[in-house]
């Protein structure tokens, strides 16, 4: 089957590798796609966000299948747009994405019906929230509710930053409309799991777990980003903790979607704080996570074409999703300077990766037939192994391998996690 991919980064390189590795991929377009992806499938310069441009396409080559990872085609309504124009796609609804699209829906969900999240407050009058910021303890989160890139949680230490934050959001409208609304949030401690899993609607089946490393710089300092490494699995998330999510988040979450008239079908994403009072929901993601998914995936032995199919005709079950032991590491590499101001264009070398290693290609662009670099993340670093520290080494001698003029990696990526290992 021919198999149309929506999206241009490393996750969407991830997604297009493990779908390739199936006897029933056929031709693999990937709207837009980039220069690193463009070796693993037909790169179609149509942006994500082109939702007609996706669908004419699609048409046009008639294509058997789509899958739609970014959040912005998601929240647009670009599944729906497919599969009226009846091209089957894998990915969720709009009326179903809004459990990513806006933080207020989710959190109103999760307080309806009983799923443990953050207590907070939605302000969409910046004098209330302000009002309110007064007497709040410190440190609090501040949230947009909308889309913002990832950097729409604000972890503020007093009440100068709440007011400045507030400002920007509210007043100065920095994420646009999507900070018209706001939600102020009891912040919370403890380590963080990423669960990705894939849903019909009825069956959820969790991925192996992960931990994303979102700070730009070692020992989680620097600004937040869109995430710098993974490791898989998050040694944190034990067995018997991954039953009590079941229990009390997973199958709750689906089953009040479709209380709500809002069946989620796709990849759900659970963000966890692995709070003393048990796993609390921090966000959902409508999709896959970026960069957990290019240490999920390697991992998984089942067919992933078949999983999707399963997902969209409602008959996932749980004997098809199926991992390697063992455990996975993502490096990325970025453009020295991100997420602010950072210089690209520059020529990147790499080596052919060997057996149980990947490189994921994210900002990248051909130009006279050379890979120069085109974004903040430039590409992720993947090693899977038997243990987690020979995945950890064995990632960071790849992305030693990776050269550009000024690539930058943080040094610590699964660094906790492995203490976490060791202290069991
Ligand atoms: P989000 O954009 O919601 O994923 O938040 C980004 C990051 O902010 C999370 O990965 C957490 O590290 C942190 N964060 C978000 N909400 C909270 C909270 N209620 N308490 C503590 N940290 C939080
Ligand atoms: N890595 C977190 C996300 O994809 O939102």
């Amino acid at each position: 089957m021919d198999i149309l991919v929506v999206g241009g980064g490393g996750r969407e390189h991830a997604v297009i590798k493990a779908l390739n590795k199936s006897r029933r991929a056929g031709k693999i377009y990937a709207l837009p796609g980039n220069g690193g992806i463009a070796k693993d499938a037909e790169c179609i310069p149509v942006k994500a966000t082109d939702i007609d441009g996706i669908v004419a396409f699609a048409r046009e080559r008639e294509v058997d299948f789509a899958v739609v990872t970014p959040d912005d085609p998601l929240c647009m309504g670009c599944v729906d747009a497919l599969e009226a124009a009846g091209v089957p796609c894998f990915g969720p609804t709009k009326n179903a994405a809004v459990i990513e699209g806006s933080k207020v829906f989710s959190k109103n969900l999760m307080k309806k019906y009983g799923i443990p999240t953050a207590a907070s407050e939605v302000f969409t009058d910046p004098a209330a929230a302000v009002a309110y910021l007064e007497r709040a303890s410190y440190p609090t989160v501040i949230k947009a509710d909308g889309l913002a890139l990832g950097k729409g949680a604000v972890i503020v230490n007093d009440f100068d930053e709440a007011k400045k934050t507030i400002r920007e959001m509210m007043v100065e409208k920095v994420f646009g409309a999507s900070g018209e609304r706001v939600l102020v949030e009891e912040f919370l401690t403890g380590p963080e799991v990423s669960v990705l899993s894939f849903t019909d609607g009825k069956t959820i089946v969790p991925m192996v777990s992960s931990m994303d490393h979102k700070r730009a710089k070692d020992n989680d300092e620097g600004l937040n980003t869109g995430g710098m490494g993974t490791v898989a699995p998050n040694p944190y998330y034990t067995e018997e903790i991954a039953a009590e999510c079941m229990e009390k988040i997973f199958l709750p979450t689906v089953r009040a979607m479709n209380a709500e008239g809002r069946t989620f079908k796709g990849c759900l994403y659970f963000g966890l704080m692995l709070t003393k009072d048990g796993p609390k929901v921090i966000e959902y993601n409508c999709r896959f996570g970026d960069p957990e998914t290019q240490v999920v995936l390697p991992l998984l032995t089942s067919d992933l074409p078949e999983i999707m199919l399963a997902v969209r005709g409602g008959t996932l079950a749980a004997d098809m999703v199926r991992f390697k032991k063992g455990a996975s590491c993502c490096v990325v590499l970025a453009s020295d300077g991100y997420p602010k101001h950072y210089e690209t264009g520059f020529p990147i070398t790499m080596p052919e990766p060997g057996a149980g290693e990947d490189i994921y290609v994210a900002g990248a662009k051909l130009q006279d037939g050379e890979l120069l670099t085109s974004g903040g993340r430039v590409l992720g670093a993947v090693a899977t192994a038997d243990t987690l520290e020979e995945a950890i080494g064995r990632a960071y001698a790849l992305a030693d391998r990776i050269h550009f003029e000024n690539a930058y990696m943080r040094r610590d990526i699964g660094k906790r996690a492995l203490a976490a290992l060791k202290a069991q």
